[in-house]
């Protein structure tokens, strides 16, 4: 008896080191041998998933645009957007530097129209999606965003009244159908051929010298130009990537085992830091992996430039922009447009912020960042591994201290979010047949 239990104490106490013995194995050799690139647990795969385009809705259409929704709209924003004449030296349209050939951008460090700008072009797929819209968010919809190029001297440079006049000489059949009858622009006197609030001294001396009703209803005829402009931008709209089709087979596999031959193990490897140790998902989240916020990254100035202090300037401008959702030409009850109701307009962590950007079609819109400043997607990395102190305001960035695989990974997995944007069809055709009765 005695024996019996002595020898059972036994056995017992050798399994019990068996077991811990293939504990311990177990956490050594799985901490020495990296999961497969494609296996996920679920709380990864909840996070892949989030990222998919699949069950996305489309934009919400904007309630201070009536036209919004219009397909008589879309293809009038269509043409105008490649309307060349919308510019003072008749060469430039929105799509000189929103090229749909890439991405919408220009593949330049800063935005050259008529003069070079200050900040880097952002694409335009998924901007129906924006709260807001610019890199310091100054405007709070695509029409009252579509009337700052035109009438920037540095971009398009055209004049209010010229804006009015290119819809009566040229796309009456167009806009009439839509926004009503255009106003008689027929007496120079009274409506200047180049007037504007923003053009030189001579075109704002010009508008100043306008009746307040002209004025008005010259505007709003700018406005409804931009209505349509912004109609047809809600059309432009990411593509499936790889990323989706890769989250919409992971769903629906219960093992939480990516499905072999769409991304590479380098890619899958990249998808992993981006969604962990990267912490990028903090800031590119959702589908369009952007969280429509605005951060400081810290990036550093460009020598002997003014430093950009991005959404602490932007954000009153935005609050007392002459056009926006709350604005007497929005088509809204100006308490319907919440974003400006509880807008922050002060906070240091404003300063030096910019709009977190969509990184879907992020291969093809180099260079990066505000203002251009990194050329490539190996610089971004190398951004995000070893962020600067910033020089003004602060990062909200730590670093990742990255091998240079993982560094290669996360690379090449941004590679892995482009796809054709699908307003590309609609945006092919140039503004070839407008009414052509030209100037
Ligand atoms: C000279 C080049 C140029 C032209 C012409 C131009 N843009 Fe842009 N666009 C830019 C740059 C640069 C920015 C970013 C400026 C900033 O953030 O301060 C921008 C920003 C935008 C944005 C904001 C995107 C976002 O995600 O915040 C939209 C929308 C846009 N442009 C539409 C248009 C439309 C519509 C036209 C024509 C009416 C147009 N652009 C003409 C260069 C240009
Ligand atoms: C704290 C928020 C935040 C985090 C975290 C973050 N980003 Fe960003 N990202 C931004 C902001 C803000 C910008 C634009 C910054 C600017 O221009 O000043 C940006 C820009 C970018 C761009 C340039 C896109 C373009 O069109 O110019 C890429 C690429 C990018 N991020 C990738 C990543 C990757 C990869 C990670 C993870 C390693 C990451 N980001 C983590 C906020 C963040």
């Amino acid at each position: 008896m005695k024996n019996g239990r002595r020898r059972w104490l036994h056995r017992f106490v050798a399994l019990g080191a068996v077991a811990l013995l293939g504990g311990v194995a177990t956490v050594v050799i799985s901490s020495f041998h990296p999961r497969h690139p494609h296996s996920w647990n679920p709380e990864e795969v909840a996070l892949i998933k989030s990222l998919s385009l699949t069950g996305m809705a489309a934009p919400e259409p904007d309630p201070s645009n009536r036209v919004a929704e219009d397909l008589r709209a879309v293809e009038l924003g269509r043409k105008l957007f490649f309307d060349e004449r919308l510019s003072a030296n008749g060469e430039i349209s929105c799509a000189t530097c929103h090229d749909p050939e890439r991405g919408f951008t220009d593949g330049r460090t800063v935005g050259k129209g008529l003069a070079e700008g200050h900040r880097n072009t952002p694409t335009l797929v998924g901007a129906g999606f924006s709260r807001w819209l610019f890199w310091d968010g100054r405007r709070d919809t695509l029409w009252a965003q579509a009337l700052d190029p035109l009438e920037d001297p540095d971009e398009q440079g055209t004049t209010r009244t010229r804006i009015a006049q290119l819809m009566a000489s040229s796309y009456r059949s167009h806009y009439e159908p839509l926004f009503g009858e255009l106003p008689d622009l027929s007496d120079t006197g009274r409506f200047p051929p180049d007037a504007g609030p923003r053009g030189d001294a001579e075109a704002i001396s010009a508008w100043e010298s306008m009746a307040p009703t002209d004025r008005d209803a010259v505007t709003e005829v700018a406005v409804n130009a931009a209505k349509a402009i912004a109609a047809f931008e809600a059309q432009i709209v990411p593509g499936t990537t790889r990323l989706d089709q890769y989250a919409d087979a992971l769903g629906s596999s219960a093992e939480g085992v990516g499905p072999p031959g769409i991304l590479t193990e380098l890619e899958a490897e990249g998808l992993r830091i981006f969604i962990g140790q990267g912490a990028c998902t903090d800031c590119h989240s959702g589908p369009l992996l952007t969280n429509g916020d605005f951060h400081s990254i810290g990036l550093p100035p460009i020598p002997g430039e003014r430093f950009d202090v991005g959404r602490i300037d932007g954000a009153p401008e935005v609050a007392a922009a002459e056009f926006g959702c709350s604005s007497e030409h929005g088509d809204v009850e100006p308490s319907r447009c919440e974003d400006i109701r509880f807008l922050k307009t002060s906070g240091f962590e404003l300063v030096g912020a910019f709009k977190v950007p969509s990184l879907r079609n992020v291969a093809r819109t180099a260079p990066y960042m505000h203002r251009g400043q990194l050329a490539t997607l190996d610089d971004v990395v190398a951004h995000y591994d070893d962020p600067p102190e910033a020089i003004i305001g602060h990062t909200d960035l730590l670093p990742l201290e990255l091998s240079g695989r993982e560094a290669a990974a996360l690379a090449a997995f941004l590679g892995v979010l482009d796809a054709q944007p699908q307003g590309l069809e609609i945006a092919a055709h140039s503004a070839a047949s407008t009414d052509r009765v030209t100037r």
